[in-house]
């Protein structure tokens, strides 16, 4: 269990700032919140110009007075420490706190995650809130989950940090000589000869264009220190809460694919990972899945918390759409389905000023519970009692791990070369999407993870090979495993310094190939390969290569390497390593890994003849299917995302928990646009 061993269903509510309205309308609130079947408040995520009125004063009164209304109600608390916006007069006293952009700007007051990660007032005042909020609160035995600052982000260039990361680099590196051996600083003349001559790489630095640096190592090593430092200061906060309360839960929400922080190293600080989820209504359903996945592979596949999603409208789209009915409940469940085990909302009652007045909430400017959007919620909180405890604690296993690494990602787009069109999660994405729309389950794997379970690995642009995780996968691939990677692999170690000797680098025996040249392609412009008698164009980039041992599966039909392998597979010790030399359309990925599963006979969690769709029209891939294990019995979701009713055929006995009734096998089951179906098997 992700919270407290005492909960007995998934709890069900979210961001709750009472602070912001008058105390007249709290008890209105608590009305509603029972008639929607909320049982779970956040508090506190951005109290602390309240709670700490000058530098000496601090004032609990209002909050003590809302935890006690809220425990009166029964409601559980996920206490946050409100450390993501520091207070005005803090930043008047004290300018260290003040972040610096990217492009030199000093921060003035305002806004929010402006605090510098390095900033020793930061580092003092946010601490000692922390530890204030646990040791007056820290016994309330309503407070299931501690919620460190909120989304943490960005990134600071001041003076402070610029101090803290010549020690990080003399922590990391131990001399100048490594220092500039690493950053190949003997290009453009850049060796340094002080600590002291190492500046942080901004627009005034190593900017070159775009996203892009001169010196990807110095640039490199920069996000691993910010996101280091801005993990220390929830490291730090957390520390101090534990103090007074040893056995809280604690987190901070991730925002699923946030570039700047390295979530995978954060989440072994973190006691169950917790995730924002904000997709817009034209976002695929199989990339949501996709970052479910991934959060809930942070920490080995433990449960996660859905910590916030609107109810119905998000504030910050240039074209701010509704939620269409049925969606909120639906997507509710696909963060179930992939092990999370509370759905909670940003926020139960709309503000009615600032920049989020426009955001959705539970509770609308109307007040009542009069409204589509309240009224969805109440249905979904009336289900979610009815479900119960049956799906909390639920384990997906996969025998497919798909690799993800920040570090190859920061480094990748800091690259001046081969393509700028090429972005990491795309690639992840196309090779995920593939399993996802063919219902395998999937889960990711980054350097440190155990390869043990699985029986596929699938690195789509492995660009990062890391001392060591070569021999990783040389074992993997002996001892039978199927190994797939892409284009651009193998090039860079983790300094981001080129392997030489021949492209990919350490993975060039596993994969019986060399790679001679890159050459990319703009949009417009396309090689073309065939696999299995079908046709498909190739872009972005294509790798010319020559087979050292690997059987080539498709070759490249035009220009000066038409005849060059594409497509190719090594027989390497009991297993196989397969490189897709280039990109290709969708199409190609969903043939193409069909056939890898096959081969190591792997079933998806729900067989393409499954399912139905008795009006004719309706795509198989609108179909999603996942499946949780917990106490000896499997769950199966399957949610149809696509706007045309389908029928399921079921291939066992199963308890149709969200209709309470037992279906047999081979049944046929109707499941209606945006339906949900939660079975669990039967004894
Ligand atoms: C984030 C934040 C919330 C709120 C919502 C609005 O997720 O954590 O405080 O700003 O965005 O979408
Ligand atoms: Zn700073």
């Amino acid at each position: 269990m992700i919270l407290d061993e005492r909960i007995q269903k998934i709890p069900y509510g979210g961001d709750y700032n009472p602070e912001q309205w008058p105390e007249e309308i709290w008890e209105e609130d608590m009305r509603l919140f029972h008639k929607a079947g909320i049982d779970i408040v956040t508090l506190n995520v951005f109290s602390w110009a309240a709670l700490q009125p000058s530098e000496n004063v601090y004032d609990f009164e209002k909050l003590d007075k809302i935890m006690d209304l809220v425990e009166k109600n029964e409601l559980k608390v996920c206490m946050a420490t409100s450390t993501a916006a520091h207070p005005a007069w803090m930043a008047k006293r004290y300018p260290d706190i003040l972040r610096v952009e990217y492009d030199g700007t000093k921060r003035k007051f305002g806004s929010r995650h402006n605090s510098c990660p390095n900033s020793p007032t930061y580092q003092k005042y946010s601490v000692r809130l922390a530890g204030k909020l646990a040791e007056r609160y820290g016994k309330r035995k309503n407070i299931v989950a501690w919620h460190v600052s909120n989304e943490y982000m960005g990134e600071c260039y001041c003076e402070n940090c610029e101090k803290a990361f010549r020690v990080w680099l003399k922590d990391r590196y131990g001399t100048l000589d490594e220092l500039n051996r690493v950053w190949n600083t003997s290009f453009w003349g850049h060796t340094f000869y002080d600590w002291d001559e190492v500046v942080l790489p901004d627009l005034r630095s190593e900017h070159f264009w775009g996203e892009r640096t001169n010196f990807q190592g110095i640039s490199l090593d920069y996000r691993r220190f910010n996101s280091e430092s801005i993990q220390r200061c929830f490291e730090t906060e957390a520390a101090e809460i534990r103090k007074y309360v040893p056995d809280a839960k604690i987190t901070t929400n991730f925002m699923g694919t946030y570039k700047p922080i390295d979530y995978k190293k954060w989440a072994k600080s973190m006691d169950f990972v917790s995730w924002d989820n904000y997709p817009e209504n034209k976002s695929p359903w199989s990339w949501t899945a996709l970052v479910h996945d991934l959060m809930r592979s942070l920490k080995g596949g433990m449960p996660f918390a859905l910590m916030e999603q609107t109810p119905s409208v998000s504030n910050w789209l240039s074209a701010c759409s509704l939620k269409r009915p049925g969606v909120m409940r639906l997507w509710s469940y696909q963060a179930v389905a992939h092990g999370a085990d509370t759905v909670m909302f940003f926020q139960m009652r709309r503000s009615i000023g600032a920049c989020e007045k426009f955001h959705g909430a539970v509770i609308d400017h109307v007040g009542t519970e009069n409204t589509r959007v309240f009224r969805e919620v109440a249905a979904l909180g009336a289900e979610l009692n009815e479900l119960g405890s049956h799906t909390l604690g639920g384990r997906c296993h996969s025998k497919v791990a798909v690799y993800f690494d920040w570090e190859i990602w920061w480094a990748l787009e800091y690259s001046a070369g081969p393509n700028a069109n090429f972005k990491y999660p795309d690639e992840v994405f196309l090779y995920y999407r593939a399993l996802a729309e063919q219902n395998y389950a999937v889960d990711f794997v980054c350097e440190e993870d155990d390869l043990d379970g699985y029986e596929v690995l699938i690195a789509p642009a492995f660009y990062m090979t890391k001392t060591g995780y070569d021999e990783k996968i040389r074992a993997f691939v002996k001892r039978g495993g199927t190994f797939v990677t892409t284009f651009f692999s193998g090039i860079v170690d983790e300094h981001d310094l080129v392997i030489t000797g021949g492209y990919p680098g350490r993975l060039r025996d596993i994969l019986g190939i060399w790679v001679e040249e890159i050459d990319a392609l703009p949009p417009e412009e396309h090689n073309q390969i065939s696999y299995e008698g079908i046709e498909y164009p190739a872009g972005l980039l294509c790798d010319i290569l020559h087979p050292e041992g690997a059987e080539v599966l498709s070759t490249y039909e035009t220009d000066f390497y038409a005849g060059f392998p594409a497509l190719t597979v090594n027989h390497f010790g009991e297993g196989k390593a397969y490189y897709v030399a280039t990109r290709l359309p969708e199409e190609f990925y969903h043939i193409f890994l069909r056939e890898r599963m096959e081969e190591k006979g792997i079933a998806p969690v729900l067989e393409r003849e499954a399912v139905s769709f008795p009006g004719g029209a309706g795509s198989r891939s609108s179909i999603e299917a996942t499946e949780r294990f917990a106490d000896g019995k499997s769950i199966l979701y399957v949610l149809n995302h696509g706007s045309e009713e389908a029928q399921i055929t079921l291939s066992s006995d199963r308890k149709d928990l969200l209709h309470d009734c037992v279906l047999k096998k081979g049944e046929q089951i109707r499941l209606e646009s945006k339906g949900v179906l939660i079975l669990e098997s039967a004894d």
